[in-house]
């Protein structure tokens, strides 16, 4: 078992004087093992992103425990919750949070040069070759579309070579061709390298990819049939 998640509670307090609180993660368990592939389905505002952001050491749980890689993320000071995602998690958002004044190949090359001290330029080019962009590798954030600029986004996601891939909607900013065409490079690098997945949707038709289809309503996660 590579993640663990046991009674996950997170309620956000809002507004001023009068303290409203809503409670976003009531009760959440699952556990997920190497090499599976999960999907989040739920309603927007059900909290599928906070979820993703609390696994992802993003973000702390109010009560309940979070394990991954035998370590429960709780008991972590934000050092080793930072080591811990640099090494062995990587997250593909909607919004590709690609860094703009960097090019496409130096966003990939800022994660290898975390890990490694030889070869980054051969191996961000082998991951832009990888989807499909060898050819933009000089280009900015600015100008590349964005289809392209999700696939930067996931070739920068498995630089790392991540135990654990989380990915948030990441056809959501895309229309449907383009969208259609990232995920099934999305699911081919996933596939190729047995990669474990955890990916949070809207859509029926992409959990469906999924080996496994979780719905989140009402703070609680529940395993559905589709
Ligand atoms: N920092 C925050 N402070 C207060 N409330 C928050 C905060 N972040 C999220 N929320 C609230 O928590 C709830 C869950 O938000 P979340 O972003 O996790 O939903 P989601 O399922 O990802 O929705 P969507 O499908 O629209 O992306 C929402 O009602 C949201 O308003
Ligand atoms: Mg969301």
């Amino acid at each position: 078992m590579i993640l663990k998640v046991e009674k996950l509670k997170k309620s956000y307090s809002i507004g001023g004087r009068r303290k409203l609180s809503i409670d976003v993660l009531k009760d959440v368990n699952f556990e997920i093992q190497k090499g599976e592939t999960i999907a989040i389905l739920g309603d927007s505002g059900s909290g599928k992103s906070t979820l993703l952001s609390i696994i992802g050491g993003l973000d702390r749980a109010d009560s309940g425990s979070v394990t991954f890689l035998d370590k429960e993320l709780g008991n972590l000071s934000e050092k080793e919750l930072t080591e811990l995602r640099a090494d062995s998690l990587s997250i593909v958002f909607q919004e590709y949070h690609l860094l703009p004044h960097l090019t496409a190949l130096e966003n990939i090359e800022i994660v290898l040069e975390l890990h490694e001290t030889h070869e980054v330029r051969k191996t961000a080019l082998r991951l832009l070759n990888q989807v499909g962009l060898q050819e933009r590798a000089s280009h900015f954030p600015s100008e590349l579309s964005g289809g392209e600029q999700q696939r930067v986004a996931i070739a920068r996601s498995l630089a790392n070579n991540p135990q654990l891939l989380l990915a948030d909607e990441p056809s959501g900013s895309l229309d449907q061709k383009t969208g259609t065409k990232v995920i099934d490079l999305f699911f081919d690098l996933v596939k190729e390298r047995k990669m474990t997945l955890i990916l949070v949707t809207h859509g029926r038709e992409l959990a469906k990819r999924c080996d496994r289809i979780f719905h989140l309503e009402e703070g609680v996660l529940v395993q559905g049939d589709q």
